[in-house]
């Protein structure tokens, strides 16, 4: 049906699809070192670099026997808002409630969790001057406390206790990304790490199940007046609430942390490391950056009022966000027959909407697409996009979009601040670039940085 409407594609192969296929391209490009550009669509996404060249923006391939139309035209844009619309009543529950965590108010006291995050973060680096550091490890750590203090509040160690496990879980699915499931056969026979992601599940259910416990005994004791004013706090008020349409139900709740933290962990510390990177390179920025935040905090910590005032951070950021996006594409599914631009698309159908092939586009951002100049947001995004909507999307598209944006570029121009107000770095000569993609975009082989304290006594 989609062959006669002119969408092609790679042919389809008996029960893999394109799967190993997909699976070798990738393992030949991490196989080589990159070099140090960033010109990283052909070897981030090797596959669909070459569809997209052999077959056109859009095309369709196959995840094992699941039909997949990729999309990277920022002319099918509104094709894409009707996709974006299509979605179910759990979602709209999930998504108030999100919008609740991350409205104005929630977000100032996340603030002070993030800061005592990145003091953590700086207060390991003391006396490491000189030498290299791994960043990506460091804002892992950092990333992971801050969802913690955020996420769990008083109980944050605890926290920390379940995202070791939903790591663990994450390790798992990422070895599994590219094997083909034979759903018929998977129910009656599974694989060991399917018993092992498994087992771990439920162990994240009853540590989850144990704190709730708690904060229902405190409440019923009479020790607290409420569940809290934390992420999870908010979670049991729903779990708890009288209306039933509203109501949460304890396998609603576990997912809902796993959420917080899927989303906002990697992603985090993706954005952070490979901004340390490009600054790292780019002494000029990071130079400017410096200038910004003390003419902004001084050397004090950083404030709500300033943070929004941090012109250059945040083109710094875009620009990172553009090159080196931690998220590769959205996935969609239809749910109902769409037109996407003068195609109609059945209704079961998946659909990939790549912002990495849009972001690296040269007939959208011209022949330098492929340098880092952060100027191109000098007067933000729709300036630097002509005003294309679908040109830049690193927090996603319409409804559906990133909950979390706010908070992450708030979080990401503390921690900048922070390290840009005691350090100054370099690029360590050990430094191999090789960005790959496994949900987010991770380097390969860390970022090795060198630190010089820019004050005598630390
Ligand atoms: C640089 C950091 C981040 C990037 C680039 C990013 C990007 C994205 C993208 C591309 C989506 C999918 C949007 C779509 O399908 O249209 C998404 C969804 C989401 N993100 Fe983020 N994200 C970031 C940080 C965060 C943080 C810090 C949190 C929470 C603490 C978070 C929570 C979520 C949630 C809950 C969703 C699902 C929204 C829904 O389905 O309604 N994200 N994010």
């Amino acid at each position: 049906m989609l062959n006669s409407q002119g969408i092609k594609g790679p042919p389809y192969r008996f029960i893999h699809g394109n799967n190993k296929q997909v699976a070798e391209l990738r393992r030949e490009a991490v196989s080589k070192p990159l070099g140090l550009t960033n010109e990283i669509f052909p070897h981030v996404q090797p596959h669909m670099y070459s569809w997209i060249n052999k077959y056109g923006k859009n095309y369709l391939c196959w995840d094992g026997v699941r039909a997949e139309i990729v999309v990277s035209d920022p002319e099918s844009e509104s094709a894409r808002d009707g996709l974006v619309t299509v979605v179910g009543e759990k979602w709209v529950k999930q998504r108030k409630l999100a919008n609740h965590v991350f409205h104005g108010e929630s977000l100032k006291n996340m603030i002070p969790a993030v800061i005592t995050s990145v003091e953590t973060l700086v207060a390991r680096w003391k006396g490491r001057e000189g030498k290299e550091i791994e960043v990506f490890e460091e804002f892992k750590l950092m990333t992971s406390e801050v969802i913690s203090r955020t996420a769990f509040g008083s109980s944050y160690l605890e926290g920390e206790k379940i995202f070791d496990m939903l790591n663990k879980l994450l390790e798992l699915m990422v070895l599994n990304l590219f094997k083909t499931r034979i759903p018929f056969i998977n129910k009656f026979w599974k694989p060991a790490d399917l018993l092992e992601s498994e087992k771990l599940a439920k162990e994240v259910q009853d540590i989850v199940l144990k704190i709730v416990k708690k904060r229902e005994d405190k409440v019923e004791n009479g020790e607290a007046d409420g569940f809290g004013n934390d992420f999870l706090g908010l979670l049991v008020n729903a779990y708890h609430d009288p209306d039933e349409k509203n109501r949460l139900s304890l396998d609603d709740l576990v997912d809902e942390c796993k959420t917080f933290y899927f989303g906002g962990q990697e992603t985090v510390s993706s954005l952070l490391s490979w901004t340390v990177l490009l600054l790292a390179i780019h002494g000029d920025w990071q130079e400017k950056a410096r200038r910004e935040v003390i003419d902004t905090f001084g050397h004090q910590i950083p404030h709500p009022e300033g943070l929004a005032k941090l012109k250059t951070i945040t083109m710094i950021i875009y620009e990172t966000l553009r090159l080196y996006g931690p998220s590769a594409g959205l996935m969609r599914k239809a749910g109902r027959q769409v037109q996407l631009g003068n195609v109609d698309l059945p209704s079961d159908v998946d659909i990939l909407v790549l912002n990495i092939a849009t972001h690296h586009d040269p007939q959208i951002w011209g022949e330098d697409v492929h340098l880092f100049k952060p100027e191109r947001f000098e007067e933000g995004i729709a300036k630097a996009t002509n005003h294309n909507a679908g040109a830049f999307f690193p927090f996603g598209l319409g409804p559906r979009s990133c909950v979390g944006m706010n908070f992450a570029t708030n979080e990401a121009k503390i921690a900048l601040s922070m390290i840009l107000q005691r350090y100054t770095f370099t690029l360590s000569p050990a430094y191999v670039h090789s960005p790959i993609s496994f949900l987010t975009l991770k380097p390969q082989h860390g970022i090795q940085i060198i630190l010089e304290s820019l004050h005598d006594d630390s």
